[in-house]
């Protein structure tokens, strides 16, 4: 089918969807009033983060057109979207301005939405289009987030800068005094690649060859940056290809979308929401002394009560919420936030690296600093985090109307793409086992043990479902992968809400998800952005 007509099809149900479920879309609100209005724009920039000539990125510029001044904050200096704060039950209009020279939709990553407003790639954009979202938050108070979701093209309009923070807070939150101000701090952790020129470097494979102009190798970031010719591997081929199957890890860290390598904080508590906004690298995060970690909230919100860790896992997409109380070091240390060794990540090495052109010079699993905090000179304050912190339900699986045949999703490899159960993404369809009733609760297995994989090669995926927040309710690790595991599974914080949940090499993880109030289609995928857009995401349709 010829790919205008297909744009169009796709376009025209995606149309009649919103409009056969009409007391969700935007238009039906509209004239009611709204808490929060922002205009988003995504366009192309430049932002100097490092000595020498600035880097051409794509960003998100936030206007408030309406609102309380603190519902948005630009980002200070680097190329990260400004951060949305919203309250529980608000009322939020939010306008997609695309000045990007490509299609483009924003997906509200872990809020719970109807799925015209979701942001599924069939939504996308064309370049100087708009989309009006309009929603009514019920999310608990979390670090949620917003990116790029056109179908092929996540990776490259991510890892270009476009990504900001959508936070949430509500009464349960508020009364717990945690840290807020300047000790409420968001931390983005990203990495990337960069040319001589500071150009940012993304293999040209991540989206099937596309018609029409600048899309790939046009110049849309200008020449030899971004989007191919000149970069790490060239705008097509067997390098990006690969590339596109095991996901893009870059040698520099970049935090708030900025490459200074650490700051200064108060001898006093922080919380610290840490967001791992990596196209496809996973995280081991430790403090450099080995001071336990404390753990107060992570994807959908506050734990019930405070965890401590060594050490925690964050695969793409996840968030962890932190304590931590900097008074506990003498005044002047330096602690630096790390990514520890693991086994099991994905692997650049021999021959695969080889068919890359040279494979990522920090690869998956390897050690390195994340952030440097030089604790300030001042008097501890000596603050105190309460010891029980929100009130989660526990997980009832026998609830699930599959209770005793869960559904099965295996991660597949096939003829070099990926895919679930065999099968690669499809704008509109989703299977009968992809089918599920609204109000009813199933669970669902994700089975990453390397069908279809080439020379046995299995790689961690980082599963996400849009729409809801789930429960991580079981996992198993065939004893092949034991070894590997063991280096990760101590870090594993499945406590409270998910949203994103790591599937490590041979694993079997179980989670309960409860389909309510928004029946629709929605895309469930591995945030591994280079996976997502070759395969590795599928759509599940909720039937009333
Ligand atoms: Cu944050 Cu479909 O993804
Ligand atoms: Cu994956």
């Amino acid at each position: 089918m010829n790919w205008q007509r297909r744009q169009w099809l796709i376009r025209s149900a995606g149309a009649a969807a919103a409009i056969g479920i009409p007391s969700l879309g935007a238009t039906v609100a509209a004239g009611g009033a709204v808490d929060v209005h922002v205009e988003l724009h995504a366009e192309p920039g430049e932002v100097a983060l490092r000595p020498g000539r600035p880097t051409r990125v794509w960003r998100y510029r936030g206007e408030l057109a309406r609102g309380e001044a603190k519902a948005l904050t630009s980002s200070a200096g680097g190329y990260l979207g400004p951060i949305i704060r919203v309250r529980r039950g608000q009322r939020v209009r939010i306008d997609l301005i695309n000045e990007l020279p490509e299609p483009t939709i924003i997906h509200w990553h872990g809020l719970h939405l109807p799925d015209t407003m979701d942001g599924h790639p069939r939504f996308a954009v064309a370049p100087g289009g708009r989309f009006e979202y309009e929603f009514t938050v019920s999310n608990r108070a979390g670090s949620y987030w917003f990116h790029p979701h056109p179908h092929g093209r996540t990776g490259a309009q991510v890892y270009a800068g476009l990504a900001g923070l959508f936070l949430v807070s509500d009464d349960e939150e508020a009364a717990l005094g945690l840290p807020s101000g300047a000790q409420d701090l968001p931390l983005v952790i990203q990495d990337r690649n960069f040319d001589a020129d500071n150009q940012l470097v993304y293999p040209g494979g991540a989206a099937a060859p596309r018609r029409g102009r600048g899309m790939m190798g046009g110049g849309t970031m200008g020449g030899g940056g971004m989007m191919g010719r000149g970069g790490m591997m060239g705008g097509g081929g067997m390098g990006s290809m690969m590339a596109g199957m095991m996901g893009v890890l870059g040698d520099q860290i970049v935090v708030n979308g900025s490459t200074e390598s650490g700051r200064d904080v108060e001898r006093r508590a922080y919380r610290l929401r840490l967001l791992n906004g990596s196209n496809s690298r996973t995280l081991k995060l430790a403090w450099s002394d080995r001071t336990p970690l404390t753990v107060i909230g992570n994807d959908g919100g506050l734990l019930a009560a405070p965890l401590q860790r060594d050490h925690v896992m964050l695969a793409p997409a996840e968030r962890i919420d932190l304590w931590v109380d900097y008074g506990r070091w003498a005044p002047g240390t330096e602690l630096t936030l790390r990514s520890l060794a693991f086994e099991g990540g994905i692997d650049m090495g021999g021959m695969m690296g080889d068919m890359m052109g040279g494979s990522a010079a920090l690869a998956d699993g390897a050690a390195f600093a994340v952030h440097r905090f030089k604790v300030g000179r001042g008097a501890a304050r000596n603050e105190s985090l309460p010891q029980r912190l929100s009130t989660i339900e526990s997980a009832q699986p026998r609830f699930a109307v599959n209770y005793a045949r869960p559904k099965v999703f295996e991660l597949t490899m096939g003829m070099m793409v990926w895919g679930i159960n065999g099968r690669g993404f499809d704008m509109l369809e989703a299977s009968e086992l992809e089918t599920v009733k609204l109000g009813t609760q199933e669970i669902w297995e994700f089975r990453n043990e390397g069908r279809g994989a080439m020379m046995g090669m299995v790689m961690p995926h980082s599963m996400h479902v849009h729409g809801l927040q789930f429960r991580v309710i079981e996992r198993s690790v065939s004893r092949r992968f034991a070894d590997e595991y063991d280096t990760v599974k101590a870090g594993l914080v499945d406590d409270g809400w998910k949203d994103t949940v790591l599937v490590m090499p041979g694993e079997r993880v179980r989670i309960l998800l409860r389909f309510a109030d928004h029946p629709g289609l929605f895309l469930y995928h591995c945030h591994m952005l280079e996976h997502e857009d070759s395969g590795l995401m599928r759509n599940y349709r909720v039937v009333a």
